[in-house]
């Protein structure tokens, strides 16, 4: 990376460009209702913490930002403190509350950044949405949640994955190099680009603040990432196992008897296995399983990450050689997933749409590696594959630490 922003102060970067990545705009007990609710859905299906599950629960949530998501624990009944270093968005935060009558259940507001936080009680559940992925090494903030959460309490983490980030990167590489290519900055040049992309689906936060939070972020790295394999074997001998994830790092399909131990080290290499073999479906955000075995399993790891070091450096430094090795790199992962001995897709149609993805993706590459903006922003307005293809670089995990007791 040419000039690495400063580990762990993603903060600043939100604070110096007045940016709140967040905000919601919530005004009315129904559009906090309709907040919750999706919030809802997301933390009973696919992280198996039902909303009751917070109520009169001690919650510390770092990182909140105008505080829309702890809004919704202190619905469902958390009392809790939050933890933002950005103090700017602290009277927007400290208004909802007032606003929607939840003050009382607002223990405290600090202005540290995680990895100098230090705990006075230990919390039922701890949070830290957004921005965990950004705050290196990790043992930093790893050794402040052991201390914050209570033993049998619960973690939650929502970062950008490694192989996760793959299209998120490409997104933000293209765009600066159509920003030289086309000698225009910031939204504007975003919107001849990214224009038909952003209004194929109903967002809910503005295309500027997309523009700034995830384009020209200097943040949007994969240096700023979390490996999955990596963190589960982390949070493993720190004393936290994984309670559930999304998308899922157990392998859902395994066989055993329900009565059949698991140790901490069973679970991180059952987990290690199935993200190997997971490493095309996050990468592209579609069902893309490795079924070969485990040379070929290897060989397609090596595939994504040999892609992702390729968009990485179109990030950092473009030009012709970098965009061409990049389009090389879609290419190499076409012909892995036309083997349907090697690569299961849910169904033809799936492998086929995949592909096209990738088609243009690779189409993209290489009219930046031409220099041509024109025809670049013709394209990427123009072809469906590439106007809806989004990849799914943000995961969850929920972990439980520990109880001496255990196992
Ligand atoms: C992308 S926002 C996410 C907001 C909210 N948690 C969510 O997921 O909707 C990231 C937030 O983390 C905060 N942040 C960045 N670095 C931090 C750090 N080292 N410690 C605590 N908070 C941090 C930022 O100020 C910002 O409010």
């Amino acid at each position: 990376m040419s000039n690495p922003p400063p580990a762990g102060k993603l903060y600043s970067y939100y604070r110096d460009s007045g940016i709140s990545p967040t905000f919601g705009s919530l005004q009315t007990e129904a559009d906090l209702d309709r907040f919750c609710e999706q919030r809802a859905r997301i933390f009973t299906l696919k992280l198996q913490m039902p909303p009751e599950m917070f109520r009169d629960a001690r919650l510390l949530e770092f990182g909140p930002d105008t505080g829309e998501n702890a809004l919704a624990f202190a619905r469902w009944g958390a009392r809790i403190e939050l933890v933002e270093p950005n103090t700017a968005v602290w009277p927007q935060l400290q208004a909802y509350f007032r606003h929607f009558g939840l003050e009382n259940q607002l223990l405290g507001l600090h202005d540290k950044p995680i990895q100098e936080f230090a705990p006075a009680e230990q919390a039922d559940i701890v949070v830290a949405e957004g921005f965990i992925h950004t705050v290196k090494p990790e043992k930093q903030w790893i050794d402040v949640v052991r201390q914050a959460v209570r033993p049998n309490g619960y973690l939650i983490l929502f970062y950008y994955e490694r192989r996760g980030l793959l299209m998120e990167v490409f997104h933000a590489a293209l765009y600066r190099e159509f920003r030289r290519m086309a000698g225009q900055k910031g939204p504007d040049a975003a919107r001849r680009l990214y224009g038909a992309k952003w209004d194929a689906i109903a967002h809910v936060r503005r295309f500027n603040s997309w523009v700034m939070d995830v384009l020209e972020n200097p943040y949007t790295h994969s240096q700023f990432t979390l490996d999955a394999p990596r963190l589960i074997q982390m949070m493993a001998e720190s004393d936290f196992e994984l309670h559930q994830s999304w998308p899922r790092y157990r392998d859902d399909l395994r066989m055993q008897w329900h009565k059949a131990p698991e140790s901490p080290s069973s679970i991180a290499a059952e987990v290690d296995s199935h993200l190997q073999r997971s490493a095309l479906s996050h990468a592209l955000g579609r069902t893309l399983y490795c079924i070969g075995d485990n040379a070929s399993v290897a060989a397609v790891g090596r595939q994504v990450d040999e892609l992702l070091h390729a968009v990485d450096q179109a990030l950092d430094v473009g030009g012709r050689q970098a965009w061409t090795s990049v389009a090389k790199g879609f290419v190499g992962l076409q012909s892995s997933i036309d083997r349907d001995n090697t690569i299961y897709a849910p169904s033809a149609e799936a492998r086929r749409s995949a592909k096209a993805m990738l088609d243009s993706a690779s189409r993209c590459a290489t009219l930046a590696a031409d220099g041509d903006a024109e025809r670049l922003a013709t394209f990427a307005n123009a072809d469906q594959s590439f106007v809806s293809f989004w990849g799914q670089p943000a995961h969850y995990s929920v972990f439980r630490k520990r109880a001496r007791t255990d196992l």
